[in-house]
């Protein structure tokens, strides 16, 4: 048989560019944003210092984080708009969809759309970081046939977040263990839906264009869809005594076990233990061990049957859960926090870029000839 170049499915183990922006390293199961390891920053700052250091490269000092804050705090607000076409969309669609939806209107009417220097396309990033909460806060209240809740400007990221979802002053240690799992998703190097927005970019495509683009591959269940489906398992499962006999059944079926597995962490995901300490401490506060012990019953069980370990969509989504937020509005809280790392990428791909172009191998019919007629 003919030797044909080598095929690299899912572009697994193939590097295609240098990126500043993170490192992930398999090996030693660490993760760095800018040189940080991102267990520290969840440890000593906040959500919007990790948003800073993507985007400038450094922590801000007092003075910029200041400056910073005030800006995004002055672009919480969503225009009538917005919220009149995110009320055109039908309540069977998908808050993913619905987020998409939105974040295209708003490039649609935004004028520095095609202004594609690092300043405009800071502003739109800043923009969508401080829009996404009353976005994603907006549908789900909608949902619940709940008015919005306005934004407040002397709260900071995570704690506005909690107001807005659900009208009262979220309490210290919730806020906390939000902000650690927004700061835990913020980035991860050349995952599938940042890997999109750089491709989008790549064409000299706009900002928004390539965030839509992003949100559209985060939805999958093998990438940022899986925190839902962590919790979809968990109410089929029930309770921990059942979870051994589940996972039989599912794998018996091929199922594949959201929240377990990764393409690039092959011995533990680096995020996971921090988000489960995040976990933990809502267990604790809500009252509900039983949770924990559904989640280390099937952990240990897919241990045993398959070797394979969570990711942090396994901790992350029974936390958005204790803390009230409905399971399909999961996906949309990862989309607000990844959208540092994507325009990180964007910005970072206009600054260096080739378009992205790769290769195919030809496999259908040989050349052959639209036969003559009559
Ligand atoms: C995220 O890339 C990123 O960085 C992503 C992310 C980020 O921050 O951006 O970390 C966020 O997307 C985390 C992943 C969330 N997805 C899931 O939890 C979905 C369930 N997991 C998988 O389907 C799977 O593990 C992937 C998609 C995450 C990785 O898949 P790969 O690298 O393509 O590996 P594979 O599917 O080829 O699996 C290898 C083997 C297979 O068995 P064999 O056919 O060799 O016998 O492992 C098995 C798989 O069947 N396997 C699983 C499994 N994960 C791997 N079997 C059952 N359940 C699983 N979860």
């Amino acid at each position: 048989a003919e030797q044909g170049p080598v095929i690299y499915k899912g572009l697994a183990g193939v590097p295609v560019d240098y990126t500043a922006v993170s490192k992930v390293n398999p090996e030693t199961n660490s993760l760095l944003y800018r040189g940080y390891p991102v267990q520290e920053l969840a440890a000593s700052v906040t959500f919007e210092e990790v948003a800073y250091l993507l985007w400038y490269g450094e922590l801000p000092d007092d003075t910029q984080l200041a400056e910073f804050e005030e800006r995004e705090r002055g672009h919480r607000g969503l225009d009538h708009e917005v919220k009149r076409i995110i009320d055109e969309i039908p309540l069977t669609a998908h808050p993913m969809d619905v987020v998409r939806t939105a974040v295209s209107v708003i490039g649609a009417s935004d004028p520095q759309t095609p202004d594609d220097s690092r300043e405009a396309n800071l502003d739109k990033a800043i923009r969508l970081f401080a829009k996404l909460p009353s976005i994603v806060t907006y549908d789900q209240r909608r949902r619940r046939e709940l008015e919005f809740v306005e934004p407040r400007d002397d709260l900071g990221y995570s704690a506005n977040f909690l107001w807005q979802a659900f009208g009262e002053a979220p309490e210290f240690a919730v806020v906390n263990a939000f902000d650690v799992s927004m700061i835990l998703y913020a980035e991860h190097s050349f995952n599938a839906s940042t890997f999109t927005a750089r491709v989008i970019t790549s064409t000299l495509s706009d900002l928004y264009s390539a965030v839509v683009g992003a949100i559209g591959a985060l939805k999958g269940p093998l990438h940022g869809g899986a925190n839902e489906a962590v919790m979809h398992a968990f109410d089929e499962i029930g309770t921990a005594d059942a979870a051994a006999a589940w996972l039989d059944d599912a794998l018996a079926h091929k199922r594949k076990i959201m929240g377990f597995g990764h393409r690039v962490y092959k011995h533990g995901d680096s995020r996971v233990p921090t988000m489960r300490d995040a976990l933990e401490r809502m267990v604790e506060h809500y009252d509900r061990r039983d949770l924990l012990e559904l989640y280390v019953a099937l952990e240990t069980a897919m241990g045993e049957r398959k070797g394979i370990l969570p990711n942090l969509d396994y901790p992350a989504g029974p936390t958005y859960h204790l803390m009230g937020f409905d399971t399909i509005t999961f996906t949309p809280l990862f989309v607000a926090s990844r959208v540092t790392g994507w325009t990180a990428h964007i910005m970072e791909q206009a600054a260096s870029n080739a378009l992205i172009r790769p290769l195919s191998v030809y496999n259908g019919p040989e050349e052959r000839h639209v036969p003559v007629k009559g």
